[in-house]
């Protein structure tokens, strides 16, 4: 069973200075949440209740976030005021949360290594919250990749079709495909140019990980831009054994571009949040 969910939150997040200059990125809200704890919703939801942060100097704010505010909640208790706060307590009280920080960064791969001593020897799964994920009414992306996980117990990727313009920004995989929206991964490429992926699938921000991985990371030289990419750690899995690549079930947003910003916060606004519910 996976219990336990990472979360690499190191980051910069350049693209929205000035506002992540004091600010984590992972803070800055879709409508009144913030992006994180769309994330961390998601993982509970999928019945990954350990909280694995790899975080960074700059992020305190959010740590606070997943603790109790006592001044707060003093000062509205026995208000109307307190539903504002239905859902960060629910995930309170359902998450348990860890803590390190990463004091370089190298790329992805160093954030999970980073976060090997939270996570043990077990299967995790790893969630980008740049990366906002929705499927209302129906399981949300983690929660379907636990099922394909229980099932085939290997590493699994969420993949989506991209415009070849944009491929470039993404992992991108190659595989045989089984159906159901199932591939198996036989190629994988960290931002190629349009004329060098493999194909159209690119990997987006959610991630089962069985933990070989660790050791295989510890021996992955750096790649794509001198970091160490967990694309590249993948590919030896999937030479080595296997790894599978999942088209996900619901919408995508990028929030680590403005535009996909925006229309994640049109998209919630129009179809989530609900006026005077936190
Ligand atoms: C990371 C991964 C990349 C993946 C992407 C998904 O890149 O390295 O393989 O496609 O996340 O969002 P980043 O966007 O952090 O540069």
């Amino acid at each position: 069973m996976i219990r336990k969910c990472l979360f690499p939150v190191a980051g910069y997040g350049t693209r929205f200075l000035p506002a992540t200059k004091s600010m984590p990125k992972e803070m800055l809200p879709i409508v009144n949440k913030p992006l994180v704890q769309y994330g961390v919703e998601e993982s509970i939801e999928a019945g990954l209740k350990q909280i694995a942060l790899v975080t960074g100097r700059g992020k305190r704010a959010i740590a606070d976030h997943f603790d109790i505010s006592f001044e707060l909640e003093n000062q509205i208790a026995g208000t109307s005021k307190e539903s504002y706060l239905t859902s960060i307590r629910k995930v309170l009280s359902e998450g348990t949360f860890m803590m390190t920080r990463q004091r370089e960064m190298k790329g992805l791969g160093h954030a999970i290594l980073t976060g090997e001593s939270l996570v043990g020897n077990e299967a995790f799964g790893v969630i980008l919250s740049d990366d906002l994920c929705v499927n209302p009414g129906e399981d949300g992306v983690m929660a379907q990749m636990v099922k394909l996980y229980n099932q085939f117990r290997c590493s699994i990727v969420a993949i989506q079709e991209v415009p070849m313009e944009n491929i470039e920004k993404y992992g991108v995989i190659a595989g045989d495909d089984m159906g159901g929206g199932l591939y198996r991964v036989k190629d994988m490429v960290e931002k190629p140019k349009a004329e060098d992926a493999p194909s159209n699938l690119a990997v987006i921000g959610r991630y089962i990980l069985t933990p070989d991985i660790f050791d295989i990371l510890r021996d992955t030289p750096p790649g794509k831009n001198g970091e160490i990419q967990l694309t590249d750690a993948l590919m030896t899995q999937a030479q080595n054994g296997c790894v599978l690549a999942y088209k996900f079930q619901g919408r995508r947003f990028d929030c680590g571009s403005v535009p996909g910003f925006i229309e994640a916060t049109n998209y919630v606004y129009e179809n989530i949040y609900q006026d005077g519910q936190g």
